[in-house]
């Protein structure tokens, strides 16, 4: 198992759930001056997920406001008659739930058939197993250590295991895939979600903590950590 895993760099995500949504051009701007390395962007739907978020077109909108890639995480089913949608609004990264296409290597396809990155999401429940078909084609493991849908929730601590899991699987495929961690990332759990194997961490509520003025404070935490 890969636990004490030290990447290069630890990129933080900050998810603009979290964000004021009435000022969310401002807050874009303000996490990328902070250091952020992706603008994670939650896509919800009312019914792949309990929550209603926001579309392409805000997304969209969001392009002047920053040049960090940004980091598209649909939870919305069925998902193939939207990634047209994402792809012109300028995501850079679109991951997908197995869960929301009856042909999730389709879905991948068409992704990288447009030049942009695809990511694979997995559930709490979704074993890790569920990469192994696609993983050639996967820029982009994404690891929900929480059930999506929602902020500010607790960290699962039985997908540190699957976080070890995936980074060995990573590592046998040979390939450069991202491994990110989603949801009740914090100042306390940062250090050993990246000694398990993640590179990338998603946070929401601990990146927007306390106002513009923290933020470059909390993500130097959280990649320090
Ligand atoms: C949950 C979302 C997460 C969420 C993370 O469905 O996918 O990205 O915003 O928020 P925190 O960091 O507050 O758990
Ligand atoms: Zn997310």
């Amino acid at each position: 198992m890969a636990s004490g895993f030290k990447p290069e760099h630890v990129k933080i995500a900050p998810s603009i759930l979290s964000a004021d949504f009435a000022a969310l051009g401002q807050e874009v701007r303000d996490i990328s001056a902070a250091g952020a390395d992706y603008i994670h962007i939650d896509v919800m739907d009312g019914h792949f997920v309990p929550n209603i978020t926001i579309g392409p077109s805000v997304i969209k909108a969001l392009n002047p406001h920053s040049q960090q890639p940004f980091d598209v995480h649909l939870m919305i089913a069925p998902v193939d008659p939207y990634i047209e949608a994402f792809i012109d609004a300028g995501a850079d990264i679109i991951s997908v739930h197995p869960e929301a296409s009856p042909h999730v290597h389709r879905t991948l396809q068409a992704i990288k058939g447009a030049g942009v990155k695809a990511g694979l999401v997995l559930n709490p429940g979704t074993p890790a197993s569920f990469v192994d078909p696609v993983i050639d084609m996967v820029d982009l493991i994404l690891v929900m250590s929480v059930n999506p849908g929602f902020g500010g929730q607790s960290f699962i601590e039985s997908q540190l295991r699957k976080i070890e899991d995936l980074r060995a699987r990573i590592t046998q495929s040979g390939r450069a895939i991202e491994l990110e961690v989603d949801g009740g990332v914090n100042f306390d759990n940062a250090a050993k979600i990246v000694a398990a194997g993640a590179d990338v961490l998603v946070a929401g509520t601990a990146s927007f903590k306390g106002g513009q003025e923290q933020y470059a404070e909390n993500i130097r935490r959280l990649r320090g950590a």
